[in-house]
């Protein structure tokens, strides 16, 4: 069965807001390591991967073909969930925004979100040393 699943999220006031799809996949756990299919990037160029363990979910971006980051969705300034938005991640609580590497592009914070190793192979994206996002 295919798990992957779309969440349609829509501002309030129709004026400002425009709906953003955002794509939730299941990681799964082996060997310590969180396990991507790659054609779960198959029609969008991220992945918002939920894994055990971890109260944020993995933004996983693709760039290039085979080419691939992750980063933990927590705000390095308070700890809210960043979200994807117009080629960048942006916190909601405070305006705080992010490279999709991680790097911070606009304040209030001042230290990039957590980064995770990555190993590809034909069919999957391999997101290493998680245990550091469970903090
Ligand atoms: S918690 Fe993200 S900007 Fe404050």
């Amino acid at each position: 069965m295919d798990r992957r699943h779309f969440v349609l999220a829509c501002g309030i006031a129709p004026l400002l807001g425009s709906c953003v799809r955002y794509h939730f996949v299941p990681g799964v756990v082996e060997s310590g390591r969180v396990v991507v299919p790659r054609t779960a990037f198959a029609a969008f160029p991220y992945a918002l991967v939920e894994t055990p363990g971890l109260r944020f979910p993995i933004f996983v971006h693709q760039s290039a073909p085979g080419e691939f980051s992750a980063v933990l969705t927590r705000c390095m300034h308070r700890g809210c969930t960043v979200e994807p938005g117009d080629g960048r991640l942006v916190c909601p609580c405070h305006g705080s925004e992010y490279s999709h590497l991680g790097e911070v592009l606009k304040g209030p914070t001042e230290r990039g979100l957590i980064r995770f190793p990555v190993q590809v192979d034909e069919r999957n994206v391999y997101i290493l040393d998680v245990q550091r996002g469970a903090a």
